[in-house]
């Protein structure tokens, strides 16, 4: 099986579809579609993977993770259960976070414009730590606390571009996110007059990074602005959408992102995609398929850009399989049910034979695709479903069209 499903997926004696030892033929028949299907154990084991390989070459590490990539509560009990941190990155994600059962103290806040409710929240709720982002922040900060001890790390902005989608490029210097590295020694100085513990630097330069050599260069650039307890190097390592995709292992990530770091620091590091990327599927069923002679084949599919919207807003590519006909050789264009021509899951993939009533299943959907969902033309949301030693359980049900009129005043 193809890198891009979860692991421990497999294709049974009749050429169908098992995730976490559960038909997703089946899942989809009880389930209905569109759904998020998950194989725990992936999950899991990309955690411990992370934990590994830190632990293998240092006694100074943590591993949190990034909870935008699938803030579900069931996803952070996980989390909690494999011994990672969290990064929350809102009020809302930390709400979520602390629902699924991490210590406060574990939990680090960030954000480009947290609000004054959200850090009186993630104060009162006993956060550990705060990744302050501007001075406006630290003014912020300094009137909440009223001279009670809170402990914070600087974000900072390293000026590195790493190679992947401009929206999803955050180090360079023309970026909203951190304090410029000219501006450090000012922000470390407000930080101690407003009676923050500073205990060292944030920096997240980008997201679906493949380019280790970015974080070899990030390690020194922190390094070269002064000697703290922790470094924190942000996420980014990216995950296989296509087959073809060969990205970094978690292990060669974790080792550059050792290799020039200073020795007795404690280096945090921030994941999200990467471990619950390739954990997901989304399964949809095929409603209609037009072929229009000499031009295309369109596959029409009943979710599209509310439960997935990285195509339209990033151009990514994905593969696409028919659940219990794997390979085939009939070009097609999976296009999802919203009245726009953009509303394209995949361009150009290779089906066999795409019928009415087929379940269509895409890979590589975990990561950010629940997180941006939405309610585009009044669609309830996909249900999340959790597999494991072939038991599937709902951890996030399906949104009904009483939600979508339950907000109503
Ligand atoms: N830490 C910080 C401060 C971040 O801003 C992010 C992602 C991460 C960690 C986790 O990055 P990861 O390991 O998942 O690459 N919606 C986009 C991704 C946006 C990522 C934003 N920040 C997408 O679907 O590709």
């Amino acid at each position: 099986m193809s890198h891009v499903f979860p692991l421990g997926s497999r294709l049974d004696e009749r050429g169908r579809l098992e995730v976490g030892g559960c038909d997703v033929v089946e899942l989809a028949r009880e389930h209905g579609t569109p759904a998020y299907v998950y194989a725990e154990e992936d999950i899991r084991a990309r955690a411990r993977t992370y934990r590994e390989a830190f632990a293998a070459r240092t006694e100074r590490f943590e591993v949190i993770y990034a909870s935008k990539a699938l803030p579900v509560t069931a996803v952070h009990r996980l989390m909690v259960e494999e011994g990672l941190a969290c990064d929350a990155a809102s009020g809302g994600e930390l709400h979520l976070a602390l629902a699924g059962g991490y210590e406060p103290a574990r939990v680090y806040m960030h954000g480009n414009n947290k609000t004054e409710a959200e850090l009186a929240y993630a104060l009162e709720r006993g956060v550990g730590t705060i990744v302050v982002d501007s001075f406006d922040e630290i003014d912020r900060l300094e009137r909440l606390l009223a001279g009670a001890p809170q402990r914070v790390m600087l974000r900072v902005r390293p000026g590195i571009r790493p190679t992947t989608h401009s929206y999803i490029q955050t180090g360079q210097e023309d970026s909203k996110f951190g304090f410029g590295l000219a501006e450090v020694p000012l922000a470390v100085e407000r930080c101690a007059a407003a009676g923050l513990a500073l205990r060292g630097l944030h920096a997240h330069i980008g997201s679906q990074v493949l380019d280790l050599g970015a974080y070899e260069k990030l390690t020194e650039v922190l390094a070269a602005i002064g000697e703290w307890p922790l470094i924190n190097l942000g996420g980014g390592l990216g995950i296989a959408y296509t087959t073809r995709d060969d990205p970094p292992s978690i292990e060669e990530y974790v080792e550059a992102l050792l290799r020039r770091a200073p020795r007795g620091v404690t280096v945090l590091c921030e994941p999200g995609r990467s471990l619950v990327g390739n954990a997901g599927v989304t399964l949809y069923t095929v409603g209609t398929v037009k072929r229009i002679p000499g031009v295309r084949t369109y596959v029409g599919v009943d979710g599209g850009m509310s439960d997935n919207l990285r195509p339209m807003l990033y151009g990514a590519r994905y593969e696409a399989e028919v659940a219990d006909r794997f390979g085939g050789g009939e070009l097609c264009t999976i296009a999802g049910m919203h009245c726009e021509s953009g509303d394209i899951l995949v361009r150009d993939v290779l089906l066999d034979d795409p019928r009415p009533g087929d379940v269509l299943v895409v890979p590589a959907t975990g990561a950010y695709g629940h997180a941006m969902a939405n309610n585009y033309n009044a669609l309830p949301r996909p249900p999340i479903v959790f597999c494991t030693h072939g038991d599937a359980r709902v951890v996030v049900r399906r949104e009904t069209y009483e939600d979508l009129t339950a907000r109503d005043v």
